[in-house]
């Protein structure tokens, strides 16, 4: 556009003596303009290839890094609890247990059905089963699964007999979640989460005074 401009502009009759001045005079404008133009494009190059490295950084640390999604359970209610004497120890339970599944990748965790431990002194007394489905991406997943727990398992050697007299019962709850988290519809990593939760339960209150998950 500039280039034909400055053709119409220089009538042919114009082109006398001082031709070679006004040549030169159009050779430092054009000269200036390529410049100028020169810049701008290599500014816009440099800003493209940074904008395309921060995208790339973007991608690789954020969307592309994988981590292991959170499996634990939230605070709950006693539903029933019912113990033995500190002579006959034992207890029986059962109570909805929520089970969260928080995924903070950018992609759904898809996961296996699994079972969720429920011990006692490292004694199994009771379980869950969490049954095979998915958490969506950065979100998680709620799940409510009925435990009932019984003593009948424990050695007649165990703790429960002062844990009854203190009033307070700790339990354990150990689970694991194998699963794929698939990013952008094709990038796929297989992940496992691990829950380990404590919780303390109050014999005389029927309340969870603690709860805690690694
Ligand atoms: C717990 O349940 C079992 C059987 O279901 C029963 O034999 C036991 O007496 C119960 N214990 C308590 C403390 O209720
Ligand atoms: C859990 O138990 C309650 C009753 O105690 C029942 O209404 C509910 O449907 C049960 N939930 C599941 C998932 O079995
Ligand atoms: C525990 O049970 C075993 C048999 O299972 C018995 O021999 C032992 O005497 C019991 N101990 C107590 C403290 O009751
Ligand atoms: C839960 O207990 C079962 C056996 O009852 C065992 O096969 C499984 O590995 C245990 N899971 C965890 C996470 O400890
Ligand atoms: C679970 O956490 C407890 C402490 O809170 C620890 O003693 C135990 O070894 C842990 N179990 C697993 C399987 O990580």
């Amino acid at each position: 556009m500039a280039e034909k401009n400055q053709s119409q502009y220089q009538p042919p009759e114009s082109i006398g003596y001082h031709r070679s001045d006004q040549e030169s005079l159009h050779t430092m404008e054009d000269e200036e303009a390529k410049r100028k133009k020169r810049m701008k494009w290599t500014i816009g190059i440099v800003a493209f290839i940074i904008f395309q490295v921060v995208q790339a950084l973007f991608f690789v640390l954020v969307i592309m890094k994988f981590k292991s999604p959170k499996f634990g359970v939230a605070e709950f209610d006693v539903q029933s609890l019912t113990v033995g004497t500190q002579a006959s120890p034992s207890f029986n339970t059962s109570f909805v247990t929520p089970i969260r599944i928080k995924n903070t990748n950018w992609g759904p965790f898809k996961y296996d059905a699994s079972t969720v431990n429920f011990t006692y002194g490292g004694v199994q007394v009771g379980q869950a089963i969490i049954p095979k489905s998915k958490a969506n991406f950065k979100s998680t997943k709620k799940i409510n699964v009925n435990v009932t727990l019984s003593s009948a398992n424990l050695p007649n050697d165990s703790n429960l007999g002062s844990d009854l007299s203190s009033g307070v019962i700790t339990l354990n709850s150990q689970g694991e979640l194998k699963g794929k988290v698939t990013v952008m519809f094709m990038f796929k990593k297989r992940k496992t989460s691990q829950m380990n939760c404590t919780m303390a339960i109050n014999t005389a209150t029927k309340a969870v005074q603690s709860l805690s998950c690694k």
